[in-house]
């Protein structure tokens, strides 16, 4: 497991704000991100997962499979930069869908350090 919980939680919050349907994995390891994505995203959903070895990833599959969410992942067992290359080939519109996901990501942003920010805000109860 690489991904910290924490970060994993944030990741599937922003994968429910961006209602996100089809997600590209760059570095599986043992699946833990690729599980949460799996269980996040809705059930005709897609995940290409890519890593250099195979092998780390059978060992988090098991569980990925007991989650009933294996159908919705596309293993590529490669070098992620020639997959990514090949992926933007065949979809143009994959420019605009890594667009669209930055600008709302920085629009978030944006709102949370405006509300931060503001002298009005509501102060953090500690
Ligand atoms: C930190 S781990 C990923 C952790 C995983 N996301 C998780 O939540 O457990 C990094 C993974 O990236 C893979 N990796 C590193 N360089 C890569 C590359 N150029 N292409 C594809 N996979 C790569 C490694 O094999 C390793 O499994």
């Amino acid at each position: 497991m690489g991904t910290a919980p924490d970060a994993g939680q944030l990741m599937t919050m922003l994968l429910k704000l961006v209602d996100v349907k089809k997600t590209i994995e760059v570095g599986v390891f043992t699946g833990y991100s690729l599980l949460l994505t799996a269980l996040t995203i809705p059930e005709d959903g897609k995940i290409i997962a890519i890593d250099l070895n195979r092998d780390s990833y059978e060992i988090g599959l098991p569980v990925i499979k007991r989650a009933g969410v294996d159908h919705k992942i596309d293993f590529r067992e490669a070098e992620a930069l020639p997959v990514l290359d090949q992926l933007l080939k065949d979809v143009k519109i994959g420019y605009l869908i890594i667009f669209i996901f930055f600008f709302n990501v920085f629009l978030y942003f944006l709102i949370f350090m405006w509300n931060l920010l503001s002298p009005t805000r509501s102060k953090p109860i500690i």
